[in-house]
Parts: C-alpha cells; structure tokens; sequence
C-alpha cells in the first residue's frame, strides 16, 4: 500500500505530490501513515493533530477526496473502499490526480484554505466566522450556583455541542468554496446552538446571521452533514434558522 501526500511550501513555483509505500501496521490510521511518512521518507513533511483521539479537530484534511479526520480513518478500510462517501462536487474535489484507490491513499490539505505547508492551513477565516457568532452564553443574570437546564432539552442541544471545530464541514461545502464571506455550517450550526440553549437570554441571535453571506447563502448540497466526524447536521440548524426567520417575519407583516 502507498500513500500519495500532497507537497508544497512557500517559493514553490507549484505543489505537487510524493508517493510513499507504507509498512503495513495493525488498524494503521492516515495519523500514523504521515508519521511513517516522516520517519522514513522526509521528516519535513507538515502535518497538523494535537489529541489523536478524535477530540481536537486538528488533523482534518481531504483523504481520498472526503475531508476527514486523519486520527480517525484506518488506512485499511479506505483500501478496501469501505469509507467513500458521495459528496455533491465541487473544484478541489474534481481536480484531476493520478491515484490508484485500491492502492494509494490520497492525503491532501483541507479545501478553501490558503496552504501554509503540505497539509497545514490557514485556518483563520473559519475561526472569524466562529467568533463573529460570539460563541458564549448570555445569561438573564449570573445564577447564584449551577445554570441548571430541563434535561427533555438536552438532546437538540447536543447535537450542536458535538462539534469539535474541525472545519471539515468547511473543507466540504461547495458555497465555501465559491464565497470567501459565507459564514459557513460550523458557524452557523454553533449559532443555532446558542439560540436553542434555554440558559441563553439573547433573543437576536438568529438574526445576527440573517444577512446575505449567513443562513440565506446556504444551498443545501448537505456535505456537511456528510463529513462531520461528530454527527453533527449543521443543514438542519439552517433549514430551522430560515423556516423560524420567515415564520417571523410573516408574524410581524400580519400586524402592519
Ligand atoms: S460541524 Fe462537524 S465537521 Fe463542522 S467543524 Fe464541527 S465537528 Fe467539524
Ligand atoms: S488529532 Fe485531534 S482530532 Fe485528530
């Protein structure tokens, strides 16, 4: 088995691509191919992880044109062709690489990120957007003790509050990739999540992204649902956010 990783760093007139035959290792993650890679191939490989457990979201890159986690997918199975998942197209998914899925492994850098090196992106616009949704509970009055909650509200809640801020769901949407301003469905989802926490008492949060570049930008091509390593289903924060802004809006048309 090889792995054909994606090359390229500043002053490079272009990237290209390196291709490494792997040593076989027992339910071997991508993670642990890039550091076979580094080990016995080029140590100056870059490559982003921190908690190789799922848990960090740094080592989400475009794997065999999906972008996953790296810490999270077996080699093996995406060998076997275990792991595809139809995503609707976009430009980076259709460039044309010469690999061979039943004996490569394709590891490239996550799409709609300028590349700082190899695998590593920048990452910023995605955190703009995150802090521009002001991430934090607003609470009526700072309760005396614990900010208690019905539990009947905790699953919404959590499926929003899965998410591990890995920008695949970014990586993955064809809207990103076309508008450089659309918040994108992590963002958005982590609004959502806010609007439907009962501690919250901020009552414009939905319209803070009722903008053109926030709810309304989305088209529904649904690969972030598709690629989110956590469940997360970030479309479905959207349709709700769209269907209770026109809800809203219609209420206050009625009384004019
Ligand atoms: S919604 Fe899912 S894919 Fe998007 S950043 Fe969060 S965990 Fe990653
Ligand atoms: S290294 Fe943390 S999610 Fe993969």
């Amino acid at each position: 088995m090889k792995l054909k990783v994606f090359r390229y760093h500043e002053g490079m007139s272009a990237p290209h691509y390196d291709t490494f035959s792997l040593e076989e290792e027992p339910s071997m993650t991508v993670l642990r191919a890039l550091f076979q890679f580094q080990e016995q191939f080029d140590d100056s490989l870059a490559f982003q992880y921190s908690c190789r457990g799922s848990v960090c979201g740094a080592c989400a890159m475009l794997i065999n044109k999906v972008p996953r986690l790296a810490c999270r997918t077996q080699v093996a199975s995406l060998l076997k062709g275990e792991q595809q998942i139809a995503l609707s197209p976009y430009p980076a998914l259709e460039e044309k690489v010469g690999w061979d899925p039943s004996q490569e492994v394709l590891v490239e850098p996550l799409p709609h990120f300028p590349v700082v090196k190899d695998l590593i992106v920048d990452r910023n616009a995605f955190f703009k957007s995150y802090k521009f949704m002001e991430p934090v509970i607003k609470p009526e009055s700072i309760p005396p003790k614990e900010n208690l909650m019905d539990p009947s509200d905790l699953p919404d809640l959590e499926l929003y509050t899965n998410c591990i801020l890995c920008a695949a769901c970014y990586g993955a949407c064809p809207v990103d990739g076309e508008n450089k301003d659309y918040l994108g469905p992590a963002a958005l989802a982590k609004l959502y999540r806010f609007h439907i926490d009962p501690r919250d008492a901020d009552n414009r949060r939905l319209e803070k992204a009722d903008i053109n570049n926030g709810w309304w930008a989305c088209d529904f091509h649904g690969n972030c649902r598709q690629v989110c390593p956590k469940g997360v289903p970030p479309i479905m924060a959207i349709g709700q956010a769209q269907a209770e802004l026109m809800e809203k809006k219609e209420k206050s048309e009625d009384k004019k």
